[in-house]
């Protein structure tokens, strides 16, 4: 790719824009903040930007744009960096924005159950926010007390609550995006239908910020579901916990949380947040299991129907936990297995999805195909979508195993994804990491198809480059 230098000239028009204390550079006063901006939480990978800008809205964003539009210099948009692809790593160095500064939630429409905000809040300042008005926005990661909402966006990102509720792309009505030659403009309309021509909104939604800076979101809201139960089942064996999370659809249950923890994952994140858990011998795996909705007694009567699929396999003493204190710590424990997983090693994470049904198949291939090249893996994952996160560890091994050595077998893992009906991202998106594999989940035909897409938007190519494909 053929970018400019950024000149010093660029650099005090960008001062002129956002203030030049919201302009960070390695040798400012800033400088250790700045170096932040240069990774995320994929791995251990870092790049580094010619500058950070930091703008307060999409007109100053809009200036930016077009300014690098004109001058060929390459921008990577930024919401809080918690991206486990890679997909805000300025790989070509350059201008990063940050949209940290675009934090206001402008309105919550009580009437129409919809709000308008900005891409920097927090998911989860949002979704309390929301909630102090009886309304719920479920799209919930496990990062929600620091992702934002832009970055959310760029991934379609889900967590537990998806497979009841669905992912960041089901809540979107309408997008005011800065497109990559510095144009500003509404995707849609705030409606909960429109058949208006192309569906440009969910093309932004889960673009991983190759389209467009996302500057507002309209969000379509839901009453809160008042009442929840949960449940900690542990099982002795690894597939029947597997096999178990469809029998609970089948007999007609949709819960709010489906989540699978091998041994190791609830292990090393109760350890990590020194919360004592009893982990008998024989136990391999967990599911986490919760119901909501507005009436208790339904609830304990689901519940019920989950105890009796529950029946026919080998399980443990179900924990059901009866207090919100208890709720919370299990949903701790659960939201950080990637954090203690990240605390014990360097790691890849891939975030294979299959057809819920074929999740007993995928772990088990996954293991095999570790033992058969010589790594570990922890398993953990929103079971319901049939979305299993595998953790590759890196323990002892040297770069060469695990720069390279490592391609082969993360190749036979997905390949097995799409045999089984499925493909090689459910929430994380492809960002950089995982561009090299794209090719075993699309045919050739569907990526020139985006890439006609990418320059129609993008035709100097400036806007997070590198990415995707
Ligand atoms: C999760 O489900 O925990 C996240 O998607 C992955 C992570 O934070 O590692
Ligand atoms: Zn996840």
């Amino acid at each position: 790719m053929n970018f400019q230098p950024l000149t010093p000239e660029l650099v005090s028009a960008f001062e002129q824009i956002v203030g030049h204390q919201h302009v960070l550079t390695a040798h400012g006063v800033e400088a250790e903040i700045y170096a932040d901006y240069g990774r995320d939480h994929t791995e251990d990978l870092h790049f580094a930007p010619d500058v950070v800008l930091r703008p307060a809205n999409a007109e100053e964003i809009s200036q930016i744009v077009r300014l690098c539009y004109e001058h060929h210099i390459p921008v990577t948009p930024r919401g809080a960096g918690t991206g486990l692809s890679g997909g805000a790593l300025p790989i070509h160095n350059g201008v990063v924005i940050s949209t940290e500064r675009l934090n206001k939630i402008i309105e919550i429409d009580e009437r129409n159950l919809q709000a308008t905000v900005e891409p920097g809040v927090i998911n989860q300042v949002f979704q309390e926010a929301v909630q102090a008005k009886g309304l719920f926005y479920p799209p919930d990661p496990a990062s929600k007390g620091s992702c934002t909402l832009g970055g959310n966006l760029a991934h379609s990102s889900g967590g537990p609550k998806a497979v009841k509720y669905g992912t960041t792309r089901d809540y979107v009505l309408n997008l005011q995006v800065v497109l990559p030659t510095g144009d500003l403009i509404w995707t849609a309309a705030n409606t909960l239908k429109n058949s208006t021509g192309y569906n440009l909104t969910q093309l932004m939604v889960g673009s991983e910020g190759t389209l467009g800076i996302i500057t507002k979101v309209v969000f379509r809201l839901l009453p809160y579901p008042q009442q929840n139960i949960l449940m900690l089942v542990p099982f002795r064996q690894i597939e029947q916990a597997a096999e178990a999370v469809s029998a609970v659809f089948r007999a007609g249950i949709i819960p709010s949380g489906m989540e699978f923890m091998e041994r190791e994952a609830i292990a090393w994140s109760s350890d990590y947040l020194q919360i004592p858990l009893t982990l008998p011998e024989d136990i391999h795996a967990h599911l986490l299991i919760e119901l909501d909705g507005q009436d208790l007694d339904e609830l304990y009567k689901e519940a019920e129907q989950v105890y009796d699929v529950l029946g026919h396999y080998d399980v443990g003493e179900v924990l059901l936990a009866d207090n919100a204190t208890q709720k919370d710590e299990l949903w701790r424990i659960r939201r950080n297995i990637g954090n203690s997983v990240r605390y014990n090693s360097v790691y890849k994470e891939e975030d294979t999805v299959v057809p819920r049904a074929e999740l007993p198949i995928l772990l088990k291939g996954v293991k095999e195909i570790g033992a058969r090249y010589g790594f570990k893996s922890v398993c953990y994952g929103h079971a319901g979508d049939g979305n299993l996160h595998v953790n590759i560890i890196r323990g002892d091994l040297n770069d060469e195993q695990w720069n390279v050595g490592l391609r082969q077998p993360i190749s036979e893992i997905f390949e097995l994804c799409v045999k089984l009906g499925g493909t090689i991202s459910g929430e994380h998106g492809i960002g950089l990491v995982q561009k090299g594999y794209i090719g075993i989940a699309l045919p050739e035909v569907n990526l020139d198809l985006m890439r006609g897409i990418k320059r129609v938007f993008d035709p100097a190519g400036i806007l997070n480059p590198g990415k995707i494909f």
